[in-house]
This record gives structure tokens, C-alpha cells and sequence, in this order.
């Protein structure tokens, strides 16, 4: 199981004709940012949180790493991930070692975080909360490891009156596995986690464009080789619904209530 990932990883990789060792975290982007709109929407993120050199930044569903290293790399955070997925942990920390990431990732569950109270300068959160039915535990672990002034930037989907897109979705194989929120019941629990949004925005006209132009390389391997054959129904699937508005995709930056 383990060696089929960095398999197929590896052989993806290197038939773009990328050299690990030598590559910087944006070279491989399209291999290991499991999210909409990869390496731009990492960077923007980074932008709305104002994530500076020097802060501890924690990636919660880290995946294998991508989102990680570009903070490490781009912006000179250190960071730290963690991910329930062990496969994903094994392999984003081999590539981080050959490439000379300080980005490490933890394998551990979003709903215990293995830290203390008040750590992280920031948390990053990008296309998790879909697969996790508790939110107020997962928001409430949120709040328990940002430091009071820290700031949590998020990058999720969203159902729009409690519409479902048709499945399989990345985070999803079936609707049953499936935990979307609306923006109302999203912004209800990290209220009751003791979060307030201060900034936020849709991005389904960008993320449209990207699935779109994503559908029209085919042959592209990219995320394929990470979520397998079944990747170009997962977005056209993501796209219909974004085409049918039953879902939305937003971007933003919360802060602990306690500190507004
Ligand atoms: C769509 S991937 C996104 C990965 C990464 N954030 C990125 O954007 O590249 C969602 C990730 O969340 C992780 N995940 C889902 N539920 C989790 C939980 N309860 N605890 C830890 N990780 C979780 C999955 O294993 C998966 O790696």
C-alpha cells in the first residue's frame, strides 16, 4: 500500500521530467497540493492570513505536504502538518527530506491534536472539513492550539442550501461519507468554537476555471497518480456543482472571538 503512492508519485514525477533533489516546493505544486486552484490558492491563503517569517503555522488535514513546504519555502514559517492518513504522512515526509524541506508532518488525528494549548502563530486548514462530521470538535481543536493573536486561514467547500454535488468527490466516494456545511452552519460552529471569520470570500468563479482548464489536459497525470483513475469524474463532479450552485468554495481567515 505505502510503496504504491511513492510509486506512483515518483513515476508521475519524474516522467515531467522533475528532479526531487533539486526541486523547489512550487516545482511539484501540481503532485501534492490536493486542493482547488493548487499552488495560487496555498499562496493566497498565505496572503489573507498574513503569515510572516519566523510563525509557527500548523496544517490540519496536511495531506502530503504540499501546502506545507510552500509555507515553509515562500514565506519562512515553520511548519508543522498533520494528517490521519499515514500513507500520505510517509511519503509528504520523504519528499520533504529530499527536497531539504524543514515543513515536518505529524500523522495524527484533527480532532486530537497532539500539541499544546496556544502554539501556533497560525493554523491552515485547505479542502478538510468536508470529510469530518464533528465540526465543533475539529473547530474547538482549532482554537485550543492558536495562540491568543494567531490567526486560522481556511479553504473549504460548502453546500449551498444543503445541496449535495454528485459523488465521487475527492474528499468523498459517496454522499453517506460526505459532511458539507452550509456557509450559515460553518460560520455557526466556529462561532461556538470561539472563532469569528474577520475575512472571507467565494472563489467559485476562479475554482470553475481551474477544473475546467484541469478536464481539458487529460493526460496530465498530476493528481491522478495521488487520487487514481477516478480523479476526472471527481472534478467534473466538483464542477457540475459548481455550475448548478449546490456548492460554494471560500477562502478566509478567522481569529479567536476572545481577542476582537
Ligand atoms: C483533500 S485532502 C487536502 C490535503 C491538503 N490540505 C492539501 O490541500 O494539499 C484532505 C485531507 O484531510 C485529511 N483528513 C480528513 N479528515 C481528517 C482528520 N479527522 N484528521 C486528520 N486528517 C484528516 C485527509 O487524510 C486528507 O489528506
Amino acid at each position: 500500500m505505502r510503496a504504491a503512492l511513492k510509486e506512483r508519485l515518483s513515476v508521475a514525477i519524474s516522467q515531467e521530467g522533475i528532479n526531487v533533489p533539486s526541486a523547489k516546493a512550487s516545482d511539484i505544486a501540481r503532485f501534492d497540493q490536493m486542493h482547488t486552484r493548487g499552488l495560487a490558492s496555498t499562496r493566497e491563503l498565505a496572503e489573507i492570513a498574513g503569515f510572516q517569517p519566523g510563525m509557527e503555522i500548523l496544517d490540519i488535514g496536511c495531506g502530503l505536504g504540499g501546502p506545507a513546504r510552500v509555507l515553509a519555502e515562500e514565506y519562512g514559517c515553520l511548519v508543522r502538518g498533520i494528517d490521519y492518513n499515514e500513507e500520505y504522512v510517509h511519503v509528504g515526509n520523504l519528499l520533504s527530506k529530499t527536497m531539504g524541506s524543514t515543513a515536518v508532518l505529524d500523522h495524527g488525528s484533527a480532532l486530537d491534536l497532539p500539541y499544546q494549548r496556544d502554539r501556533f502563530d497560525g493554523v491552515l486548514m485547505q479542502h478538510v472539513s468536508m470529510a469530518v462530521s464533528e465540526k465543533l470538535r475539529l473547530f474547538q481543536e482549532v482554537e485550543r492550539v492558536l495562540s491568543p493573536e494567531g490567526t486560522f486561514a481556511f479553504h473549504e467547500i460548502l453546500s449551498i442550501d444543503g445541496q449535495h454535488p454528485a459523488y465521487p468527490t475527492p474528499w468523498a466516494a459517496e454522499r453517506e461519507l460526505s459532511h458539507l456545511q452550509t456557509k450559515q452552519e460553518f460560520l455557526s460552529s466556529l462561532s461556538q468554537a470561539g472563532l469569528t471569520v474577520v475575512k472571507g470570500q467565494e472563489t467559485d468563479r476562479e475554482a470553475a476555471a481551474f477544473f475546467e482548464k484541469a478536464l481539458s489536459h487529460t493526460s496530465s497525470r498530476g493528481l491522478s497518480s495521488v487520487f487514481g483513475p477516478q480523479f476526472p469524474t471527481m472534478v467534473r463532479n466538483v464542477l457540475q456543482g459548481l455550475q448548478d450552485k449546490k456548492i460554494t468554495i471560500v477562502m478566509g481567515a478567522a481569529k479567536r472571538s476572545s481577542q476582537l
